[in-house]
This record gives C-alpha cells, structure tokens and sequence, in this order.
C-alpha cells in the first residue's frame, strides 16, 4: 500500500523507527495520527521522496513489528505509567528551575526564551492533572478488563492531548526551534537538551496513548 495514503498515527505504530523519521522531518504523528502522511508533509512542506525513501529503508530491514500492537493492554498501561508519567514528574521541576536561571541571567539576549518557565509551569500543572485522571479513571477500569466503561473517558483524553501538541509547539516557538545560541552557557544548553528530551517523550507517550491504546479500546471487541 502506498505509504503516502496511510494515517501517520498507523506507521508510526506499524513500522518500528518510523517515530525517529518523524521527528527527523519535524511531523506530529502522535497528535494529529489520524491524518494521511501526505497531508502532514504538504502542511510542512518536508521532502516527501527523501521522507518515504527513509521509511522504506526501515521496512526493507524488515524488524518486527512493536508488540504494544498485540500485547496485552494491562501490560501497555503498566509500560506507559513506568516509563512516562513518573518521567514528568522529575524532568519538568528540573527544566522550570534551569528555564528560570536562564531567563533571569540572559533576560537582555535576543534570544532568550522569554516566557517559557511560565509556560513550563502551566503544562507541569496541566500534564500532572492529567496523568491523574488517566491513572484514577481510566487505567483501573483497563487493568481490570472493564473495556466498554473505558471507552467513553476516552474522547476527553484525546483532546487535552491535543493540547499538549499545541504547547510543544509553543516551547518551539519561544526557543527558536530548541537551539541554543552560539556560545550559549552550560545551563541554557542543558535547558535545551532536556527540552528535546521531553519533547520527544511526550510525543511517544502521546502516541502509545492515541495510536496504540486508545484505538485498540476502540476497535477490539471486547
Ligand atoms: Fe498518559
Ligand atoms: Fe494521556
């Protein structure tokens, strides 16, 4: 099948790597999952041969698919729980204190990320409330196999996601694409570096959510 065709949210799920071309070509696939690669890259404008040759570099490995698509969903929530939310939890204190030393110390520089401890801030509330929900409301009801009653928590969920991916796309825009300045100090460096380490958490998780948890709710019959 063409890969232009396919939901992004489908080969990002399907083919393993395929999230790290995304990013590579700067496309939201967890997010905006359901829309046609050829959308997404028109929208962005990427190179769509140099993109699909990429992908197809992966699919000609030939490595197996991800598991998340057939294992057992108490264990993907487990997964997402260990691996993601308590990730928030320690990364996002740690980026707000560096983004305040930075904005305080380079307030004058015509680079600085004016803004973004203040933002940090808001989606550190925001996310906490979030994974919140997701851990009182929905994944008991997942552990326990009540399936049905999941399914209407999740149109919520979905939405506030998409949030999420608005205000990643926000911290882009405060810090110029995540780039440091030249000659940028050792604390707005690491700010930098962690920011790109939480962008791309977020997106996995967003995606095991979106893509990988939610749509086998939907679609499985249980
Ligand atoms: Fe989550
Ligand atoms: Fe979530």
């Amino acid at each position: 099948m063409d890969l232009l065709e396919q939901p992004i949210g489908k080969i990002a799920r399907d083919i393993p790597g395929a999230t790290s071309v995304f990013h590579k070509y700067g496309l939201d696939f967890c997010c905006g999952g359901s829309k046609k690669l050829s959308v997404m890259i028109e929208d962005k404008g990427a190179n769509a041969s140099l993109l699909v040759f990429d992908l197809q570099k992966l699919i000609d490995l030939g490595e197996p698919s991800l598991s998340w698509n057939v294992a057992p969903l108490s264990d993907l929530v487990a997964y997402i729980k260990d691996r993601y939310h308590s990730i928030y939890r320690e990364q996002l204190p740690e980026l707000i204190r560096l983004s305040a030393r930075v904005e305080k110390v380079h307030a004058d520089h015509p680079a600085c990320p004016t803004g973004l401890t203040e933002h940090l801030e808001k989606m550190y509330e925001e996310l906490g409330l979030h994974m919140l929900d997701e851990e009182k409301n929905l994944f008991p009801l997942i552990m326990a196999g009540e399936i049905s009653k999941a399914r209407p928590i999740i149109e919520q969920l979905v939405d506030e996601h998409e949030n999420y991916g608005r205000q990643l796309e926000a911290i882009e825009e405060i810090t110029h694409n995540i780039s440091a300045p030249e000659g940028a100090c050792n604390t707005w460096s690491a700010l930098y570096l962690g920011l790109r380490t939480f962008k791309v958490d977020l997106m996995q998780h967003i995606h095991l959510e979106n893509n990988i948890l939610f749509d086998r709710i939907k679609t499985e019959g249980f």
